[in-house]
């Protein structure tokens, strides 16, 4: 795959995942713009159901807090609401699935793939996913869930500027990827209360059983 010369160079980690791709756990990606409920859903998953949860946003934050290389070189990316480089997340992603290994049922994305290519990479290095979940929400609602969380959260991201700028990455580079899972994709309607939304979660992962 060609390289974009602008992307920013960030440090890579040599990662042998011969046990992840044996192990061919099922691996559902959960899709959704900035506020639109992923983490929150995610987290009625795990109980209900027992999949290991891996939030890319989370894997990326707690990076820049251990004040690693790595970690210092994606403040500044994270700031602006762009994404980081696809090399790095899958990394991450990869270090974080291969420590969950043994005690895995199955993997639970959230907040990737945030780009076509993601997607692509990831499944041909690692493994097929056996489903994508998008939750779909108005960018008025999700800016107002941001602003709300914003004055507690202490996210560099969740103030008007970076989420404006978060929805717009979300909307060039990010909606593409829904229609490139077609039919492997559930869309889910998320401006509900979140135990309504849980309920259309629900009846997208049955049909994994
Ligand atoms: P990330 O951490 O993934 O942030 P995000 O996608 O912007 O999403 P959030 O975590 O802010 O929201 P959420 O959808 O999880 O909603 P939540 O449940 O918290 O990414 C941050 C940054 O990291 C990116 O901008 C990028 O720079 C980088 N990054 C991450 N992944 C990357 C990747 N794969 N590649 C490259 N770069 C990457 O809910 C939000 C609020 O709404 C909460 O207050 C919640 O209580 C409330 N709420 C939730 N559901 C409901 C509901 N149904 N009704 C009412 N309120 C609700």
């Amino acid at each position: 795959m060609a390289k974009n010369p602008k992307a920013p160079t960030v440090a890579r980690s040599t990662i042998d995942i011969t046990p992840l791709r044996q192990a061919n756990l099922p691996i559902i990606f959960i899709l959704g713009g900035p506020g639109s409920g992923k983490g929150t859903q995610c987290a009625k998953i795990v109980e209900k159901y027992g999949y290991t949860h891996l939030s890319s946003g989370d894997l990326l934050r707690d990076e820049v807090a251990s004040g690693s290389e790595r970690g210092k070189q994606l403040t500044d990316i994270m700031q602006r609401g762009e994404l980081v480089p696809l090399d790095v997340v899958l990394d991450l992603l990869k270090e974080a699935m291969l420590s969950k290994l043994s005690t895995s049922k199955g993997y639970l994305i959230d907040g990737y793939p945030r780009e076509v290519a993601q997607g692509i990479q990831f499944e041909s290095e690692i493994n097929p996913c056996a489903l994508v979940i998008y939750f779909e929400v108005s960018d008025d609602v999700m800016t107002a869930r941001l602003m709300n969380r914003g004055l507690t959260s202490g996210r560099v991201d969740d103030n008007e500027e970076t989420i404006r700028k978060r929805l717009d990455t979300f909307h060039k580079h990010s909606l593409p990827v829904v229609e490139h899972y077609g039919s492997k994709c559930r869309t889910i309607s998320a401006e509900a209360h979140p135990d309504e939304v849980f309920q259309k979660v629900s009846e997208a992962l049955e049909t994994l059983s």
